[in-house]
């Protein structure tokens, strides 16, 4: 068993990984860090594990876990990791976006490695520390990193993305209170979020021209999940873009292609991605679908660590939906 650590304990990716660790034969929970719930049972913010553990939140880390997840806000994670020390064994998973550029990527003589199975298994395997990606950049990047190593994307791409609320973490905002959210979507950030700069890395690491990427994010009326669709010119078969997108995911654990058209429900709650394809005149539509705290977050942590310790790659992400 190895021993874990999570810092932002009560924060929303924090929950779902310690009910996910909670489920992982090979991984056992030491501490779960908060700034604000020392002493308080870790039921006092998730009531969802309530009869499930015991475990209190701590005010204190344990410099000598084998893995610490930082479940942070961004700038918070540097800041903790400038502020506490851990053991030179100790690897490290971050959340963040503070370590996911490339320009980022090395902290006090550490390397994060960008944890995105799909497009890095071999080098997490060999990592001592993973900057998660984003939830939105994970489902663009699964929707199209397929094109992008065949040298298929350099023409303009359309992206449109809907989240749930979760995705703006625990704290309220005027964006994700109930009476704004209910019965509400809107669009934010219109091309320009955050997580295009990620997108564009993964992008570009194959060396093919790649087109201008519109990423238009919208803010849906549900708690969990994103739904993306994006299209671009194609000039192939549809039978030949399957193909490509069905080799080029022979290998992966959690990211599928489905001959059906897929809605959110059906991965909400899973470590899965799935994607569909559809062909309209010479355009192709890619639409993939995730949850956010799962794979866009927590899972896809968790599945870091397995490939970091050598686990079996689903090992505590083997989840069902519940699409009814
Ligand atoms: N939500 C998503 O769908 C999602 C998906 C992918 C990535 N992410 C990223 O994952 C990170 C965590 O997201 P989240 O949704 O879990 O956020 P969150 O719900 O806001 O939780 C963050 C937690 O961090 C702790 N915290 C706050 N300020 C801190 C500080 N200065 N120092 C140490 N701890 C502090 C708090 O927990 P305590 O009060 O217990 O200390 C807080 O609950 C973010 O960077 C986010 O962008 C989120």
């Amino acid at each position: 068993m190895i021993k874990v650590g999570i810092i932002g304990g009560s924060g929303y990716t924090g929950g779902e990984l310690i009910r996910l660790l909670l489920n992982h034969s090979q991984a056992s929970i030491d501490f779960v860090y908060s700034t604000t719930r020392a002493g308080k049972p870790v039921t006092s913010a998730h009531q969802d594990l309530l009869g499930v553990t015991d475990l209190l939140f701590s005010g204190e880390i344990n410099p000598d876990v084998d893995v610490v997840f930082l479940c942070l806000g961004h700038g918070n994670s540097t800041q903790f990791l400038e502020d506490n020390t851990f053991s030179k064994q100790t690897k490290v998973i971050d959340l963040s976006n503070d370590f996911r550029l490339n320009k980022d990527a090395k902290f006090n003589g550490t390397m994060f490695v960008y944890g995105l199975p799909e497009l890095n298994k071999t080098a997490i395997t060999k990592a001592v520390a993973i900057a998660n990606p984003g939830c939105f950049a994970t489902a663009i990047q699964l929707a199209l990193l397929p094109l992008a190593k065949e040298d298929l994307l350099s023409n303009d791409v359309h992206v449109n993305a809907v989240t749930g609320s979760t995705g703006a973490g625990v704290g309220l905002s005027s964006t994700s209170h109930f009476s704004w959210r209910n019965n509400n979507v809107s669009w934010y950030k219109p091309f320009t979020h955050q997580h295009l700069g990620e997108i564009g890395e993964s992008l570009a690491s194959f060396k093919n021209a790649i087109g201008e990427l519109y990423f238009l994010p919208n803010r849906g009326n549900f708690t969990r999940g994103i739904l993306a669709t994006a299209y671009t010119t194609f000039e192939g078969s549809l039978e030949s873009a399957q193909k490509l997108y069905q080799d080029f995911y022979s290998e992966a654990a959690f990211t599928h292609i489905s001959d059906e058209p897929i809605h959110l429900k059906q991965v909400v709650n899973t470590n899965q991605c799935h994607i569909h394809l559809h062909q309209h005149k010479n355009q192709l539509l890619i639409t993939s679908a995730i949850d956010n705290l799962i794979k866009g977050a927590s899972g896809q942590a968790v599945h870091n660590m397995n490939l970091m310790f050598g686990f079996t790659e689903n090992e505590g992400l083997q989840l069902k939906a519940g699409v009814f």
